[in-house]
């Protein structure tokens, strides 16, 4: 099995991106053109065909999510790009928006015409607004040359995409939450139900779809020959975008087959643990993922694999690597401290859970905890992944039950504490 791939990834370095000309002059666009000889179910049959799940992170059938949103009836829809991605160590949609924005638009208003939306919106994170003179160039050029606006390519079809800039809370990423701050509100994920499919943005049934997943379609409606379908494994077909960072050589974004080993990631991609340390640990699918000992370096890059060796998170595809100059409750501190910070407060076992356990790191740190301590520690962690009204206090603890099953050593009782 090769190492690499390019199919989303495809564009990469061969157009200049500030260019729809560009664009053209390598195929931009012809995907557009066949989806609009298309009906919008047999588009979202075409993921469904391809296995296709969304790539910010809830691993969603994206097949169905669209032919969901196609039945929703409403006089308007819309589609929203989530290109929040706040996760921390993920970077992949960043390379998706700054190599190849127009293959994005293109997905975008695939996605408009397969579910009947009249306007797309892409939500992008605060920190990447370096990116917004580029990407509004880009859907000023794709209005001018008629594949935005009224009446598209002749279709009948009118779609326009417009561009948001988040102010860097990482719980905006979150469905409803995002649509909350498109509104200009704070962003604080809703009370399900309704679901944003229903009742999303400005209150119209709406599409959130991730930057990969969107730019994942284009090459998928001109893939013939099945080549997408060819990668990976048969249970988990494709190819996925991940971002490997932390104490590794050559840290950076790929394009991968489903199926590659985490070792193959870590050693053959990136090049293996840096200066001669050794690997400790690697965390998958950003903060609110698990942690993988080294003892679980061969298990394979697929969403039952992972899941299987109780690690679940592909997530958003980032992959954290932790060589042993690291202390782990240092990491899990930070971790917690982070879900602390980013919590919207709304819910009590989310809002008071993660300053509780992040209290009871310090002391796990400072050598004074007891028995009673990691009990509490875990039974907090247990309530907030079943009581949290969001996916933001379900998953805050990962980090932690993962390691406290991985590494038991870390939390043992360095010394008898008094109990008064
Ligand atoms: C706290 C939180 C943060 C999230 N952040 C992101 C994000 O930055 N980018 C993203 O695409 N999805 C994020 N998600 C997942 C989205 O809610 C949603 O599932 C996703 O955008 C849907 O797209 P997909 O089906 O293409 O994966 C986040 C979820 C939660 C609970
Ligand atoms: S789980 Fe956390 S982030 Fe989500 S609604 Fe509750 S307090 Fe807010």
């Amino acid at each position: 099995m090769s190492k690499t791939v390019s199919f989303i990834s495809r564009n990469f370095g061969k157009y200049n991106p500030a260019s729809l000309a560009s664009y053209e002059y390598i195929g931009g666009f012809t995907a557009l053109r066949k989806a609009l000889s298309m009906d919008g179910e047999a588009i979202a049959q075409v993921l469904s065909d391809n296995g296709v799940q969304g790539r910010g992170g809830a691993a969603y059938d994206m097949g169905r999510k669209w032919k969901q949103a196609r039945e929703v009836q409403a006089p308007h829809k819309c589609v929203v790009c989530n290109a929040d991605e706040g996760e921390p160590g993920t970077f992949k949609d960043r390379e998706l928006l700054r190599n190849d924005p127009f293959q994005l638009l293109e997905g975008m208003i695939i996605a408009g015409w397969s579910v009947g939306a009249d306007n797309g919106y892409i939500y992008m994170r605060g920190e990447y607004s370096h990116l917004r003179p580029q990407l509004l160039s880009a859907i000023k050029q794709c209005e001018e040359k008629g594949y935005l606006g009224d009446n598209i390519l002749g279709s009948g079809f009118s779609y326009r995409i417009h561009l948001y800039s988040g102010a860097g809370a990482y719980v905006c990423g979150e469905g409803s939450a995002l649509c909350e701050s498109l509104e200009g509100h704070s962003g604080r994920p809703r009370m399900k139900p309704p679901f944003i499919k229903q009742c999303g943005a400005f209150h119209l049934p709406t599409c959130v779809n991730n930057v990969e997943s969107l730019s994942l379609v284009p090459p998928l409606l001109l893939d013939t020959e099945g080549f997408y379908k060819s990668q990976g494994t048969p249970d988990c077909p494709g190819t996925k975008m991940i971002s490997v960072c932390g104490n590794v050589k050559n840290p950076g974004v790929f394009e991968v087959p489903f199926g590659i080993t985490l070792r193959e990631i870590i050693y053959d991609l990136a090049g293996g643990i840096e200066d001669g340390h050794q690997l400790q640990l690697v965390q998958l699918g950003g903060a609110s993922g698990r942690l993988a000992s080294p003892a679980q370096l061969d298990t394979r890059y697929t969403y039952k694999d992972m899941k299987a060796a109780d690690l679940t998170a592909i997530g958003s595809g980032a992959v954290l690597v932790v060589d042993e100059r690291t202390s782990i409750i240092g990491f899990l501190r930070i971790t917690q401290q982070f879900f602390f910070h980013e919590s919207c407060g709304q819910c009590t076992p989310c809002r008071e859970g993660n300053r509780h356990i992040r209290m009871l790191l310090d002391k796990v740190a400072a050598g004074t905890h007891t028995e009673e301590d990691i009990k509490l520690m875990e039974k907090y962690a247990r309530i907030m992944s079943t009581a949290s009204m969001c996916g933001l206090g379900e998953t805050a603890q990962s980090a932690l039950l993962s390691a406290m099953k991985r590494f038991p050593e870390v939390f043992a009782i360095k010394k008898e504490v008094a109990v008064r």
